[in-house]
């Protein structure tokens, strides 16, 4: 199976995983990407395009890269995320694919 398509059934794995039985949709990184540009950017590196961020703030790209890394585990910490971090009181899709735009930054 070629390296894209075996994210992709990862991804959408994750997500359904994630949002529980009752949400079946895909998740959409194209809107996690929005999200993370305006919610995120602040504090992380989004994406390779951005030079700033905050001092010791993971990047995306390096938290995608975590061995063991798991979109659906970072979906559910952004529903309920660590007291380092704002809580910015993200819904269930909002989290889930945010986690899914973080999981295409994966090299
Ligand atoms: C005010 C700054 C700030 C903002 C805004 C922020 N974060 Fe964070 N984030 C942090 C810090 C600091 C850490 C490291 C926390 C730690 O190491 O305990 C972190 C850690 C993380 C982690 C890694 C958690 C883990 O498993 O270690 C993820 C994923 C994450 N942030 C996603 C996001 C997303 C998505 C957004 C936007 C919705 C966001 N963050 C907005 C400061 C921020």
């Amino acid at each position: 199976m070629s390296k894209i398509l075996r994210f992709i059934m990862l991804t959408l794995i994750g997500a359904a995983h994630a949002a529980g039985p009752a949400l079946a949709a895909p998740a959409d990184a194209g809107h996690g990407e929005v999200l993370a540009r305006h919610w995120c950017a602040a504090c992380h590196i989004v994406a390779d395009d951005q030079s700033q961020g905050t001092d010791n703030v993971p990047t995306f790209a390096a938290i995608a890269a975590r061995p063991g890394f798991d979109p659906a585990a970072i979906a559910r910490f952004l529903r309920d995320p660590h007291p380092k971090m704002p809580d910015m009181q993200l819904s269930t899709i909002e989290s889930v694919n945010l986690a899914a735009y973080i999981a295409t930054l994966k090299k």
